[in-house]
């Protein structure tokens, strides 16, 4: 199975700008090569939950394309709903889970900048298969002083770690710190996608933008063994 991951669009109102264009040039390559989903994991609107920078987004992907959206904390759940019709995702409560052949894709709902218990519990449900990947927006663990880590963290990023920990997720895939990272945790290994707006150093305690570029994550699942790069559009075209 071919994934792949796009995190913190922050499309504005007005699309005169080199974030819509790199989102544009996103979807042209998707259109071309499509993988069998596409995860959006949160920040699709930089002007908090604006139902113009989402319809701006919708009609940029392709059509028949496959995909999932997980909220971060500048979306508002009730207007992607209305924007995006799902069957998940109409509140800070959903619970939501794919199954492929070996194991389970889990996406959860951190816009409220916390992971409500409901979604903490859901992460250790015996229906998750050993191996599985989560997708959510804010990552688990600070990974280092860095200004997003000080200023922007997940507010009980402790509990969901443990609770992810204790689960049988194997891979943690996130959004929100703007920038590329992989390490190994206790019990998974997290991966960050950088942001095709903005990008944030993740070791200054200041805010330190660095210059975006159209990158997506790939995510190949075979049974078991998941495997994952990031790849910059800028640099695969030439
Ligand atoms: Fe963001």
């Amino acid at each position: 199975m071919l994934i792949y991951q796009i995190s913190d669009l922050h499309i504005h109102d007005n699309i005169d700008n080199h974030v819509y264009e790199n989102f544009s040039q996103l979807m042209s390559f998707f259109a071309k090569s499509p993988p069998d989903l596409l995860v959006l994991t949160g920040d699709l609107s930089d002007d908090d939950g604006s139902k113009q920078a989402y319809q701006h987004i919708k009609s940029l992907i392709p059509q028949n394309m496959n995909y999932i959206i997980v909220p971060g904390n500048h979306d508002k759940c009730s207007v992607i709903h209305e924007v995006f019709p799902a069957d998940y995702g109409r509140d800070n409560d959903f619970c939501h889970s794919l199954p492929t052949d070996s194991l389970d894709l889990v996406f959860v709902n951190t816009s409220s900048y916390s992971l409500p218990q409901k979604q903490i519990d859901y992460l250790g449900s015996k229906h998750i298969r050993k191996g599985s990947v989560l997708f959510i927006h804010h990552p688990p663990q600070l990974i280092s002083q860095g200004y997003m880590a000080l200023k922007h963290s997940l507010k009980n990023h402790k509990a969901v770690s443990q609770a992810i920990s204790k689960s049988n997720i194997s891979h943690v895939f996130c959004g929100h710190f703007h920038n590329e990272y992989e390490g190994e945790f206790d019990g998974y290994k997290l991966y960050l996608t950088p942001s095709p707006a903005f990008k944030i150093n993740l070791y200054s305690e200041k805010l330190q933008l660095e210059e975006p570029s159209p990158a997506f994550r790939e995510i190949k699942i075979d049974t078991k063994e998941v495997t994952s790069t990031v790849i910059e559009l800028s640099n695969s075209i030439g």
